[in-house]
């Protein structure tokens, strides 16, 4: 039986993937895999037990990755998932910054008389805006979020510029050539009229807009966070409202300072908050856990590489080691000399960290465990486990 445990609420139809006959469900502090929205997960929640933990959701700043790293567990997310509720919310607070909509229908409401639409009509001039058509929107990360909002935003009639020097040929092809690269950040901040900013947090990412980048924009900017909290340095934009060196600031993360400013709106993260964006990331999330509980696969992970190959031997080994000359040779050596037979070998590394799965023609168990344990006591190697091939019923 697989042990997980989850924090959070985790969508059904994501959990029910988890067969009964397999897996329990928080029923052990031991757990192998471990599902979680948005708790803080501290070191000590990661008994040695733990192999993987997968968050439904994009960001893992809530997850001590580098710890995970070290001890050999492989942190998943489900990038993408919640793309498209993000797009929604930012596209209709883009077109909110310049259209005081939920001004006039609060005012709207607290009319009274049988002559509410002659009032309405008189006074609608006070409720009046501006169109997106035309104007330019700049798009800071062009990842899953970024890249919708960049394509959508140009269909709306904007003008997009998009930076991302590290944007991956997956979005890349599906950006519109009409979006304009920007080689430089400071061209999004001197020439944009709507700044967005879709990066992850990261050192490099923290405050990345703050005082000395809202200087450089036009004093009409609409600037927008629906990234993380504190990739915006909200000192800086409260300085600036309040200058009227920012035209509004909109952000999905609650901050007192930002409260009680009518140039300021401030949502309760609902980006990915939609029924549809909740059910895909668990669904995702919970699929890649089980995949790589299962067969050792690793995809969408955030700290170890991508490693896929179809699983036919009776059993699996999977190693995980520091990036080092010679790993692959020395796991090798180790198996031959326990004369066993390699069937296939696929290795992948990721900065200091690589992974390999070797599938051997051996059935005897106590072989298997030995050579395992050869495996675990080599220098460098950070953990090794041993997989048997599940029997898929036809
Ligand atoms: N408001 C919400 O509820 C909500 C929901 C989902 C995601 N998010 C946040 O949005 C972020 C983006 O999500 P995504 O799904 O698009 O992620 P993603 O990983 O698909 O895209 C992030 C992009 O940012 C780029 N990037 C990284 N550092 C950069 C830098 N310094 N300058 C410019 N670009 C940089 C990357 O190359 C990548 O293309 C997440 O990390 C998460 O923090 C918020």
């Amino acid at each position: 039986m697989h042990q997980i445990k989850t924090y959070n609420a985790i969508a059904p139809e994501g959990m029910a993937r988890l067969e009964k006959e397999k897996y329990a469900i928080n029923e052990s502090d031991q757990p192998e895999g471990i599902i979680l929205r948005s708790k803080k997960l501290q070191e000590a929640d990661l008994p040695a037990s733990v192999l993987g933990v997968a968050r439904a959701g994009t960001g893992t700043n809530n997850i001590p990755v580098d710890a995970c790293t070290e001890k050999g567990i492989v942190v998943f997310n489900t990038p993408g998932a919640n793309a498209n509720a993000v797009k929604e919310l930012v596209l209709m607070s883009l077109l909110m910054s310049v259209r005081p909509v939920v001004q006039g229908i609060n005012w709207v409401q607290q009319l009274t008389g049988s002559d509410v639409d002659e009032q309405a009509e008189a006074h609608k001039k006070q409720f009046a805006g501006q169109e997106l058509e035309g104007k330019k929107l700049g798009v800071i990360g062009l990842g899953s979020i970024g890249a919708m909002v960049a394509n959508d935003a140009y269909r709306l009639g904007m003008e997009v510029m998009g930076y991302d020097p590290y944007v991956s040929v997956d979005t890349a092809w599906s950006i519109s050539r009409r979006v304009h690269r920007a080689k430089e950040i400071s061209e999004i901040f001197t020439s944009c009229d709507f700044i967005t900013v879709h990066v992850p947090l990261q050192e490099k990412t923290f405050h990345l807009i703050g005082q000395k980048e809202i200087a450089m924009m036009k004093n009409s900017v609409h600037l927008f966070n629906f990234a993380r909290a504190e990739i915006v340095d909200n000192k800086a934009v409260m300085a600036a409202i309040q200058a009227d060196e920012l035209a509004s600031f909109t952000t999905d993360f609650a901050d007192e300072k930002l409260l009680h400013h009518d140039k300021v709106t401030v949502l309760p993260h609902l980006g990915a908050s939609t029924a549809e964006a909740e059910t895909n990331s668990a669904k995702i999330a919970v699929r890649t856990l089980k995949n790589f509980i299962e067969t050792g696969t690793i995809k969408r992970s955030v700290n170890f590489p991508a490693v896929e190959m179809a699983f036919h031997s009776p059993y699996r080994i999977t190693v995980i080691n520091r990036n080092v000359p010679n790993m692959l040779g020395q796991i090798s050596a180790v198996i031959a000399d326990s004369k066993i037979n390699i069937d296939n070998m696929i290795n992948r590394g990721r900065d200091q960290y690589a992974y390999t799965l070797v599938d051997i023609d051996e059935s005897d168990e106590s072989k298997i465990a030995e050579v395992a344990e050869k495996l675990r006591a080599t220098k460098d190697i950070i953990r090794v486990r041993v997989i048997k091939k599940e029997e898929v019923p036809y």
